[in-house]
């Protein structure tokens, strides 16, 4: 116990990881978290998943200790690795589990016993728990990590399978996290985001009740965010707000298809399980090969919802996006402003535009590549042919880089490479590269002929490899790449995976893809990758290990984004959120919203234009370009800054959130009417958060047209003073809006 101490202090005093062997109790600390580990038998347990304890005695005093619970499912041990056939107590059989195997000989049961523990050295500020276990039988093991990251409040969580039995095991389930926690509360309750196309991000809250289980799932195999994004906020005991209330936040590193199961059982213990979804089947793995699960990252918040999504946040920029801390360049995307239809006049003048707008970024869209009789002018044809349109782009690549060059901008492209249309050089040539069942026709998707490409054959990965990267090497300074991938799991077969392993393909098929996004990572580090899915189908932080950013949402209706990117925000940061400025009435919704509108909710993640400039009046171009400088200083706190929801739209007829920097000596809020009713409906004063309470802030509106909207604009007040009392605002009419830039003085 004593070294357990030792340790303890030892990491908290020093910041660093202490490699060393644990014996009995280990408690991993962040900054304001414990997550307790005590041996009993040799089993693993966690005691305490909350606020930080300091004490392993007091928290296995306080903690679950046999005698709570009826019979059955109460008798559950809050092992570390809840696994099918563990021994419970009494003699009951754990039939739930995150872990279930069927081994070589048939025997479906798996007892883990601990065999070691040991944290092991990590970055600074992160303690790095590992945990062996092995059957008490079979030559099968499990390694389970336990990354904690002292800044941010997250733990990292994931398993490492493999055995040396005589056959291949199979793996029916196979969870990252697979906990039980025994009568914490008497109620829970989930919150989640779902959503579909143009819908990405709404949010779900309910009880799970007593005796149920709530599962969440994607077998989209592809889009992996939309129906369910993986991950959650669960409420332990009463409903909690922005800013009260004990939550647990989880949130899933997939991009492939998933499971997520919350289970309140009849005696008030709670399960939770997150991890792969293998279709239809289990996952046969070899002897010798280790199958490492995605990971989690788990948060505890005693204060509310808010402090959840702050530390996603910052784990995010500081440890899991691609480049957290890089401030994110104001582009324009060709999408909206020309779709399939343009020529190289028609990139260059977007370009002179977005150049003028004071944009940083051009980024072509969809329809600059494939030749000849599938030279991409429709979605009917040519994805898999990553070679240029040269009917329409005469010139190249590298002359359109060029020409963003000599403006002062950086260049960028899209691509869609794990997808392939019937009508494809690529196709024509290794029909069998593309997912299909052999005895039944071929399903297809976007433009009647979309199929997706087999990532776990190498060949076939090897090849996209290799047309991506002479792609890459033929625009000279190719800054950003926004990968696409617009469609599901159609036709759940591979000819590369050999029919007995046919259920592998649902969990191959994503670490292909990771090796191939890997490969390009590597030999390109510099460029910025987006995240797309037919929208935000890829808002995960299994993709957001190899992007910078997601596209929220191919909805860019800027009421409806309101409301998209504050369920994205409950978990993604707004570095990571791109939000584009598009033309009114909305291509998609057909709502007409003022232009300043669409600036504040666009400004609130990271800016960008998706319309053709030369299509603005000279008064909305002046408007702009003010915006788009106000956002460049204003960037760092809303990229880097923390996140307070203030006002959730989904509970009034207006919203409001803001971001404050590290130091607090800057923030910015917003505000945003939706359709408002009468006149006296006045919003209430802006209880904003997170500032210091005692600085002085000068209070400046942002982006204001003729009118205030706050009669404190221009003033200099205590930041004390705004906490408690509030900003007062006032909203005119629908849309109205507002965004204000506190400074500290
Ligand atoms: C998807 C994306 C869009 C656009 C089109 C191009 O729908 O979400 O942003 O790139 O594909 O085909």
């Amino acid at each position: 116990m004593r070294k357990v101490m030792m340790m303890t202090i030892m990491a908290a005093l020093t910041g660093w990881t202490v490699a060393a062997t644990i014996e009995n109790d280990f408690l991993l600390q962040t900054k304001n978290t414990t997550m307790a580990f005590h041996k009993s038998g040799d089993t693993w347990l966690m005691v305490h998943y909350g606020s930080k304890i300091d004490k392993a005695d007091d928290v296995n005093a306080l903690a679950w200790n046999g005698w709570v619970g009826g019979n059955f499912f109460g008798h559950r041990k809050p092992a570390t690795y809840s696994v099918y056939g563990s021994d419970n107590d009494r003699s009951t059989m754990n039939k739930f589990g995150g872990l279930a195997v069927i081994h070589a000989d048939g025997v479906t049961s798996t007892e883990l016993v601990a065999t070691g523990a040991k944290t092991e050295e990590d970055k600074p500020g992160v303690t790095h728990l590992v945990l062996e276990l092995k059957d008490s039988v079979y030559p099968f093991f499990v390694t389970q990590h336990f990354r904690a990251v002292e800044a941010s409040d997250v733990v990292e969580t994931w398993v490492e399978i493999r055995h040396d039995e005589s056959a291949p095991v199979k793996l029916m389930r196979m969870d990252s996290v697979a906990l039980v926690f025994p009568l914490l509360a008497k109620e829970y309750y989930l919150l989640s985001l779902t959503g579909q196309w143009a819908s990405e991000g709404q949010l779900a809250e309910a009880p799970v009740a007593l005796g149920q289980t709530v599962s969440m799932t994607s077998r989209s195999g592809v889009r992996s965010a939309f129906g369910d994004n993986p991950s959650f906020m669960l409420s332990v005991g009463e409903k909690a707000t922005e800013t009260a209330g004990r939550v647990i936040g989880a949130a899933l590193a997939w991009s492939g298809a998933w499971n997520i199961a919350v289970q309140h059982d009849y005696v008030d213990a709670l399960a939770i399980n997150l991890g792969p979804d293998t279709g239809n089947g289990a996952y046969t793995l070899d002897a010798g090969k280790k199958l490492t699960t995605p990971k989690t990252a788990l948060t505890y918040s005693a204060s509310g919802k808010g402090q959840i999504s702050r530390n996603l946040h910052r784990w995010a920029r500081d440890h899991q996006l691609r480049d957290g801390h890089m401030l994110r360049p104001v582009l324009l995307n060709s999408w909206e402003g020309a779709y399939f239809d343009f020529n190289e006049k028609t990139l260059t003048d977007m370009m002179d535009g977005v150049k003028e707008l004071g944009g940083e970024m051009f980024v072509v869209d969809d329809g600059w590549f494939a030749k000849g009789k599938y030279a991409r002018d429709d979605d009917k044809r040519g994805l898999g042919d990553w070679v240029l349109n040269d009917k329409k782009l005469p010139k190249g690549l590298g002359a359109l880089a060029d020409e963003a060059k000599t403006r002062g901008l950086k260049f960028g492209i899209w691509v869609e490479p794990e997808m392939a249309n019937t009508t494809s050089e690529l196709v024509d040539a290794h029909p069998d590269w593309v997912l299909r069942e052999k005895t039944r026709p071929l399903r297809q998707g976007r433009g009647g002929t979309q199929v997706v490409l087999d990532m776990t054959n190498p060949a076939l990965r090897d090849n996209i490899y290799g047309q991506m990267d002479a792609m890459v090497t033929s625009i000279p300074g190719l800054a950003y790449i926004k990968w696409d991938a617009n469609a599901d799991f159609m036709n759940a077969g591979s000819t590369y995976l050999g029919a007995d392993r046919q259920p592998n393909l649902w969990f191959d098929y994503t670490t292909g893809l990771y090796d191939l996004l890997g490969r390009l990572h590597a030999k390109y580090p510099d460029i910025i990758m987006k995240a797309c899915s037919s929208g935000g189908g890829h808002m995960d932080y299994g993709f957001l290990r190899y992007a910078d950013e997601f596209w929220t949402s191919d909805n860019t209706d800027a009421r409806q984004r309101v409301f998209i990117q504050w369920g994205a925000g409950h978990f993604y940061p707004a570095c990571a959120m791109a939000a584009h400025v598009t033309v009114s009435p909305n291509e998609q919704t057909h709502r007409t919203t003022p232009l300043k509108f669409r600036f504040d909710v666009a400004m609130s993640g990271r800016l960008g234009f998706e319309l053709h400039p030369k299509k603005m009046a000279a008064e909305e171009i002046s408007f702009a370009k003010k915006a788009v400088a106000d956002y460049k200083r204003l960037r760092p706190v809303i990229q880097q800054g923390d996140l307070y929801r203030l006002v959730s739209p989904w509970e009034q007829n207006y919203a409001s959130l803001m971001y404050v920097n590290d130091d607090k000596s800057k923030a910015v809020v917003f505000l945003y009417g939706l359709n408002r009713g009468i006149m006296s409906d006045y919003p209430a004063p802006l209880m904003v958060q997170g500032l210091d309470a005692g600085k002085r802030y000068r209070v400046t509106e942002i982006n204001k047209e003729k009118r205030d909207h706050s009669r404190i604009g221009g003033q200099t007040l205590g930041g004390a003073a705004l906490m408690s009392m509030g900003v007062p605002v006032k909203l005119v009419g629908d849309y109205d809006s507002a965004v204000f830039e506190l400074v500290a003085e």
